[in-house]
């Protein structure tokens, strides 16, 4: 069969290495893809949010299926209009989708349906913010309803920075329309776990877990990214808390959403968050995480493409999902200076070794051709990963292949993977 994805990143490069590995699979297109995906994918130059080139070029290819993976086009309602042209599609729709396109949405929802999660209020009316929060307790969490790459979510120290948040998502709209609402939520502390899942409208199939590090600097310090590294799994998703989330969390989301006649097929990543009173959900999205995703599906045995269709076909209760029992770790290859300003077509040298070698893997997140040479062209560049028998193993492993790699201003975190320690 024909498949096509639609992405450019991290995520996108792990989900071509797995659908490269499928029997089923003949030829694989991309759109727009990297000079890393273009390894095992035909790359065409087609935004993921030109839906109608989309579409019409996978009619012209006779594409049998389009993977989409990044979570703007699924909001905006992508899976629907290659459906509408007869072409089968994986991902949830746009009226499921809201399930990461509303924060507002999915709290409304967690509220109704007794899944746990912080308390909160939302707002439309800047003023009514600003009052509940004179008699708030802080720290204090702002987040924008809609999508705004990460970035959306404040956590305010005081009444005056949460003033300034207000002030800076509902009026100066630093992110767009998705600060056209806004959730105030409870601050919560404890250990974050992602984790991701298969759904095919009923049943829900969770993956390994992972964890991310979003913070730019070793430490956590410094600004949120898209994520500067993963690993899977996480120590400290105990069998105890995959039994609560089981109970409270999983299929409740999933069974809501039905019942809201919103049926989600697709990915469902959970971000959770460990607290003294238990788990409870961080937040919703509607697809595969990256650079989760970079850990999770290295480890995963199973045919993607029949977990895929099995989702599409609502057969996942057919599937027998698993895991390799080792672990991953995947340390991003950043540019200086991101997720702020950063330079972009700076030569990559090394890439090959990765060739070389088994269980290790160099995924792409920001790079082109720059006629035969492979260059910089974003702000996180690639994502190192290698798997070992256990967490420490495959975090040696990946930092010794972050050294096979050189580009200029080349930037990385040291600590990924560090909490494992205390585990
Ligand atoms: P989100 O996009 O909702 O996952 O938020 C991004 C990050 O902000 C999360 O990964 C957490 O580290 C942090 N965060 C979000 N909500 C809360 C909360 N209620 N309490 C504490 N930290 C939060
Ligand atoms: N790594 C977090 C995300 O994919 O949103």
């Amino acid at each position: 069969m024909k498949v096509l994805i639609v992405g450019s990143g991290g995520r996108e490069h792990a989900i071509a290495y797995c659908v490269a590995k499928s029997d089923k699979v003949d030829k694989i297109y991309c759109t727009p893809g990297n000079a890393g995906i273009a390894e095992y994918a035909e790359c065409a130059p087609i935004g993921a949010m030109e839906f109608e080139k989309i579409v019409a070029f996978a009619k012209e290819k006779e594409i049998d299926l389009v993977i989409v993976g990044m979570d703007d086009p699924l909001v905006g309602g992508l899976v629907d209009e290659l459906e509408a042209a007869g072409i089968r599609a994986f991902g949830p729709r746009k009226n499921a989708a809201i399930l990461e396109g509303s924060k507002a949405f999915s709290k409304d929802l967690m509220k109704k349906y007794n899944i746990p999660t912080a308390a909160y209020e939302n707002f439309t009316d800047p003023d009514k913010a600003l009052a509940y929060l004179e008699t708030a307790k802080f720290p204090i969490v702002l987040k924008a309803d809609g999508l705004a790459l990460g970035k959306g979510v404040l956590i305010c120290n005081n009444l005056e920075e949460a003033k300034e948040g207000v002030q800076t998502i509902m009026l100066d709209k630093k992110f767009g329309s998705a600060g056209n609402e806004m959730v105030i939520e409870e601050f919560m502390t404890g250990r974050e776990v992602s984790v991701l899942s298969f759904v095919d409208g009923n049943t829900i199939k969770t993956m390994t877990s992972a964890q991310d590090h979003k913070r730019a600097g070793d430490g956590d310090t410094g600004l949120n990214t898209g994520g500067m590294g993963t690993f899977s799994p996480s120590p400290f998703y105990t069998k105890e808390v995959e039994e609560f989330c089981k109970n409270h969390i999983f299929q409740a989301t999933v069974d809501a959403m039905k019942a809201e006649g919103r049926p989600f097929k697709g990915v469902i990543f959970f971000g959770l968050m460990l607290t003294e009173d238990g788990p409870k959900v961080l937040e919703y999205n509607a697809r595969f995480g990256d650079p989760e995703a970079q850990v999770v599906l290295p480890r995963m045995k199973n045919d993607i493409i029949e977990v895929l269709e099995a989702c599409i076909d609502g057969t996942l209760d057919q599937v027998d999902l698993q895991f390799e029992d080792n672990a991953a770790v995947c340390v991003v290859l950043a540019s200086e200076g991101y997720p702020v300003k950063y330079d972009k077509g700076l030569p990559i040298r090394g890439l090959d070794e990765f060739k070389k070698q088994e269980g290790y893997y160099c995924f792409h997140a920001g790079t082109k051709f720059d006629g035969d040479q492979i260059v910089t062209n974003g702000g996180r560049v690639l994502g190192i990963t290698a798997k070992g028998k256990d967490l420490k193993e495959a975090r040696a492993h990946a930092y010794a292949a972050t050294e096979w790699v050189q580009f200029d201003n080349k930037f990385m975190r040291h600590d990924i993977g560090k909490a494992i320690d205390e585990a």
